[in-house]
């Protein structure tokens, strides 16, 4: 066990599903698992190991941000043995064809965190990356269902509520796809123990038309993604 997660040791899968969301956890077990064990229950933070068409796979809640997702994710990865992570997850569209319902793939990240600041010094950025046979993967799936994705940097952002509520637009400016809260130290900590990462990102709402998906939406939008991850976990 460790602090956060109840699981024994060997009872998560060595691939790991991770959505902010510990119902929609539960959901992408439900409905793509066999032989599903929850192996946590902690603060209400969903873990589920269960196999899809032959291959054992974790789906993992990580509540929203960065300081929460990086707690889970240190503990998979050091009391775990967890080797790839992939965030599916939602975010917010600064460019004009980014639609809500579109997917992102992260191929960077930019933050306001100072998480990084303990790891390198001030006046040094670190500019994180996913791996990248993943991420050839995700568009591979996506190019095959005839979805339609983007492929480009995200701002992880530690606000959800800025007081400065123009502030995306500079991130706009600089072709940024997409404003989410975990990405940035994702990549930063799986880069720090050699292990595979990618976000995939469903878009939720736009910031430049104030459009957001309904519930109905929302469904068919989280389809789309879990369809292109499961697609990366069979390959
Ligand atoms: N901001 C931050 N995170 C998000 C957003 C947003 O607008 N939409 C979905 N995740």
């Amino acid at each position: 066990m460790s602090i956060h997660i109840q699981a024994e040791k060997g009872e998560i899968a060595p691939v790991v599903l991770l959505p902010g969301d510990p119902l929609r956890a539960k959901f992408v077990a439900d409905t793509y698992l066999e032989e599903v064990l929850c192996y946590n229950r902690v603060r209400g933070m969903y873990g589920f190991t269960g196999i899809h068409q032959g291959v054992r796979v974790s789906v993992q809640g990580s509540g929203m941000g960065m300081p929460s997702m990086a707690i889970y994710v240190n503990e998979l990865i050091q009391s775990y043995d967890v080797r790839c992570i992939i965030r599916i997850g939602s975010c917010g569209a600064l460019q004009e064809e980014v639609e809500v319902h579109d997917l992102v793939f992260a191929m960077t990240a930019s933050t306001d965190s100072v998480m990084n600041l303990e790891r390198f010094p001030l006046g040094f950025t670190y500019s994180p990356a996913p791996t990248y046979t993943l991420l050839e993967r995700a568009i591979q799936a996506a190019r095959e269902e005839q979805l339609r994705y983007h492929v480009g940097s995200v701002l992880s952002t530690d606000s959800f509520y800025h007081d400065n509520s123009d502030l995306w637009k500079q991130w706009a400016r600089f072709g940024t796809l997409a404003v989410e809260m975990e990405t940035y130290q994702l990549y930063t900590l799986a880069a720090k123990f050699n292990i595979e990462t990618l976000s995939i990102l469903t878009v939720s709402d736009s910031l430049l038309t104030r459009k957001e998906l309904n519930s109905e939406e929302r469904q068919i939008g989280l389809q789309n993604m879990f369809d292109v991850v499961f697609s990366i976990i069979r390959s």
